[in-house]
Order: structure tokens, then sequence, then C-alpha cells
């Protein structure tokens, strides 16, 4: 049997045994992957599949939402997440509003909740909410009726993220379960880090997380505390020694004034991915990051540009992701 048949079968044999288990969606809002279950996840994953197919029909928009309103309200900026979201609800034939928080009356003294309120009154099905305050949308989600996404809160969780990587990841390596992922960089301010860590040993990956001390958030190495199990390794090498998947995420600016580095310059010095440091994972490893990228801080733009990297299929496989989470909750929505 020829390599690609062989991988077409094994794809088809991982994907009907989690679909054995897959339950009737019932997810009222999406806040975190924390208690997703793999077969929740497998579902989120074979829905994008069909949401690609539309995608690369010429004329990429069906009316599984038609009637329906999606609120997106971001108080931090974003470029891939909202305009994604935006463009995912477009092809659905929903009716979109975008709001900035700096542009709605939360200037004017509005609390969240009355937002929300407004939202409802409106007319709101599902509000997209990205809040720099971690636990934001779990406050929203219990004062509406319509659906809310997390499009990211504080340090907290980037759940949509974490989803449009595992599909990336799936796409190169069919299964994830038993793949080596390293996460290189700022675990303890990073929402993506938490919510992939929760995604991908929820579905069978070995993660392996690789930062200075002061940038590893508390509890990661008491297991059943914050996190699910992961290996704590420092030194990059190691840390990259066999990876099947390499993620890097971005050092935030605010990190480089915070007194948790000793310098800029010696954190590229240890902690940069590079192209020698990659050729310790596997010959056929792929590379992640979430963007935005700091080129040559975090990652080398040999990397960043290179081809292991993945970089650009994430940002487009975001659509088709989050295409799948709105349909999903759309269609569980009975009000
Ligand atoms: N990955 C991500 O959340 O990017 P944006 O901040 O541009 O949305």
């Amino acid at each position: 049997m020829g390599e690609v048949r062989q991988k077409d079968k094994l794809a088809r044999e991982v994907k009907s045994e989690m679909l054995e288990t897959t339950p009737i969606w019932c997810r009222h809002h999406i806040l975190d992957l924390d208690d997703f279950t793999p077969a929740e996840i497998e579902l989120v994953l074979e829905t994008t599949d069909a949401m690609k197919e539309v995608l690369s029909r010429s004329i990429k928009k069906v009316p599984a939402l038609r009637g329906k309103t999606v609120i997106t309200l971001f108080n931090e900026s974003s470029t891939r997440t909202r305009s994604s979201f935006e463009l995912a609800a477009k092809n659905l034939s929903a009716d979109v509003i975008s709001l900035s928080a700096q542009a709605s009356s939360a200037v004017k003294g509005e609390s969240l909740v009355d937002t929300i309120r407004t939202f409802e009154a409106l007319g709101a099905d599902i509000v997209v909410m990205r809040h720099s305050h971690s636990g934001a949308p779990y406050i929203a989600a219990r004062h509406m009726q319509a659906n809310m996404v997390n499009a990211g809160d504080g340090w907290h969780a980037h759940p949509t993220q974490a989803l449009l990587d595992l599909y990336t990841i799936r796409e190169h390596k069919i299964s994830i379960k038993g793949l080596k992922v390293t996460i290189i960089g700022d675990i303890k301010h990073s929402r993506v880090a938490r919510s992939n860590i929760w995604g991908l040993t929820a579905m069978g990956a070995e993660v392996s997380v690789c930062c200075p001390f002061t940038l590893l958030p508390a509890g990661l190495d008491i297991v059943g505390h914050h996190f699910p199990r992961v290996r704590i390794e420092p030194e990059i090498e190691l840390a990259l020694r066999g990876a099947d998947v390499v993620m890097t995420l971005r050092l935030q600016h605010e990190r480089q004034q915070s007194g948790l580095l000793p310098s800029i310059r010696e954190y590229v010095k240890l902690y940069q991915l590079t192209e020698a440091r990659l050729a310790q994972a596997k010959a056929d490893a792929i590379v992640l990051h979430p963007g935005p990228v700091n080129e040559d801080i975090e990652i080398s733009l040999a990397v960043a540009q290179g081809p292991k990297s993945v970089i650009n299929e994430q940002i487009t496989n975001g659509v088709a992701v989050r295409m799948a989470l709105l349909y999903l909750l759309a269609r569980g929505n009975r009000r």
C-alpha cells in the first residue's frame, strides 16, 4: 500500500475511533479547553474540515447563520482573531457588528454586564469577546442567554487559537496522539500556552515547556492542581530533542521591562528558536507561532519564514476553525 493511502487509512481510523464517542454538541459557551473532551475537540476538527471545503469554493458563503447576529467586542488589540471571526461569521451569512471597547459606552462608565445586556436587547445570538482581564468572559457568560466565545482573556485562555493550532498540527501529522510538542517562551503570561496545554494533552500529545524559571506559571509542576502533566525543560537544546512540533510564543514587550528577564539580549541568546537549535527536533518537525511574531527575538527570521514554519497556515485555518465553532454553537442554539 502506498504511503499516501496508508496515511489516509490511519487518518480514517483515528477519526472513527474519536467519533465513536462523539456527543451531540451541547456546549453553550466556549470559554477554555480545560473541560473539552477529546471527542468534542475531534468534532470541532471534523467540522473545520467541512468549513475548509466551503472556503475552497469560488463563492465562500453558506447560509448556515442567516438571520443570526454575531457581535464581536474587543477591548484589546487584535489582527488575526478579530478579522478571522468577522470573516467566519460573514462566510456563514450572519449579521455582524464589530465593536472595540474604546469606541463603546464602556468609556462612559458602562459596566461589562450592562454592555452584554445591551447586546442581548439588540438581538445578539453569539458574542465574541476579547478582554484584558482574565475571567471577564466567564462573568459575562453568567449574565447572558446568547452564546459567549472567549477570544482571549488576559493571561488565562485563548481556546479558539488552541483549536486552530490543533487543526494545523493534525493537517501535518494526522494524529495528535503521541506527538512530542515543545512550547518555548513566556509561558507565564501566555493564554495561548495554557489553552494549548489543555487541548494537546486531551488529544494525547506529550507536552514539554521551555523557558526561564521566571516565565513559568506557578503550579505548572503540581499535577492536577492547575494544569495537566507537562515536562519542564529549561535547556532549549534538550527541550527540542526529538520534537514533532515546536511552538514558540511572543515575548511580550512589557515583560522586557518587568524584571523577569536580565535582558532581551540574554533571552535571545538562550531561548531564540534558530535553525541550528531546530536541528535537534525531528527532520519533519513543524514550527508554530500564534503571532504577532517578534522576528529575531523569540524566533529567527530564517525559521519563521523557513520550510518548517506553518505560521501562515495557522492564520488561514483560523477562519475555518472559527466558522466551525460559530456553526456548532448556532446549531445548538434553541433560543
Ligand atoms: N494569535 C492572536 O491572538 O493574534 P491577534 O492578537 O492578532 O488576534
